[in-house]
């Protein structure tokens, strides 16, 4: 008997048509997030789980799936699953880096530059008829040649923006866990302490995990740290920010504006008064979603599954300590 495998929603017509043939699927719904309850009839035989970043994975499901042997997330990112309550129960935990760096590196930057140069307000002004005649202080943005951006998180994204921010001639600092030599030598970028991140930064992207240390790490005070000129792009995840101080910052001038392609939570209330601040752009989640990338991300989550139903060690792995534990 083929295991069987539940996807928590439906995938993209032919997405995961290498797991068809191997498996026995169940899919849960569109439109709920976390994994619906409706499920639960497929919990006790369920060898394999295929998640993507809205479905929070915890011991109360785990300890529902009792055959589980692994749980195949379609993002890099792993916040939504508790690893250590998998690797307790030998259940490895796949993710799907690598694939998508150089698709949020870009989305990175074109928010940047969307800040930077003002490009939705200007845009917005010439559909809407204001464009009147060219003048030379007309929509004047910042300068990216020159400016500092500061990196917070190094991993293989940050480095990507770091090399796009050279090539813009931007100087690049950053701060990580640890040091990054390759990078430094590669693209000039400098380690510097969180405080002179906060302190040099025209624009601060984030692109670090979100653990216990980064969960509501650009908080009041660190936003009052700040240049007033200054520029927040969170392409982490949201909880890294602190979304009311955030509001805050912008609405009384502390830093001059943010791009947010994640918020807390998720997706922002369409009443939320983030959207109403001209100096806020919020984009829904998209840094990833080129349709090469999101194919990518597919066949590598396929793959990470379909080695952990084999009891293979996966492509990629978030919790390899699940590796270590006696049989
Ligand atoms: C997207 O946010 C991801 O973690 O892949």
């Amino acid at each position: 008997m083929k295991p069987l495998v539940i996807l928590t929603h439906p995938m993209p017509s032919g997405w995961v048509a290498g797991l068809e043939k191997e498996v026995r699927l169940v899919t849960g719904p569109a439109n709920t997030a976390n994994v619906s309850p409706d499920l639960q009839p497929h919990f006790a035989e369920a060898e394999g789980l295929l998640t993507w970043l809205i479905d929070r994975v915890d011991e109360a499901l785990l300890a529902q799936m009792p055959r589980l042997k692994v749980v195949s997330n379609l993002a890099v990112g792993v916040d939504n699953i508790d690893l250590e309550a998998c690797t307790r129960r030998g259940i490895a935990v796949g993710h799907t880096p690598g694939v998508l760096t150089e698709a949020v590196a870009d989305l990175t930057m074109g928010l940047l530059l969307a800040v930077a140069r003002g490009i939705p307000a200007a845009a917005a002004d010439a559909r809407a008829g204001r464009w009147g005649l060219w003048r030379p202080d007309g929509w004047l943005g910042r300068e990216m040649h020159g400016a500092t951006i500061g990196i917070c998180g190094l991993g293989q994204i940050g480095q990507a923006v770091a090399r796009r921010a050279a090539a813009f001639g931007l100087r690049v600092l950053y701060t990580s866990r640890r040091p990054k030599p390759k990078a430094e030598a590669a693209g000039g970028a400098r380690r510097v302490p969180w405080a002179t991140l906060l302190r040099e930064s025209d624009f601060l992207s984030l692109h670090c995990p979100l653990t216990a240390e980064t969960r509501g790490l650009v908080d009041a005070r660190a936003l009052r740290q700040m240049k007033p000129t200054a520029y927040l792009i969170n392409m982490a995840r949201g909880p890294v920010v602190d979304t009311a101080a955030l509001t805050q910052a912008l609405q009384q001038g502390w830093i001059a504006g943010a791009a947010l392609d994640v918020t807390d939570p998720e997706p922002l209330p369409p009443q939320h008064p983030l959207y109403r601040l001209p100096n806020c752009l919020i984009t829904p989640h998209i840094g990833s979603a080129t349709e090469t990338t999101r194919r990518r991300m597919a066949d590598l989550a396929v793959a990470n599954l379909l080695a952990g139903l084999r009891g293979e060690p996966l492509p990629h792995c978030a919790n390899p300590a699940v590796y270590e534990q006696a049989p």
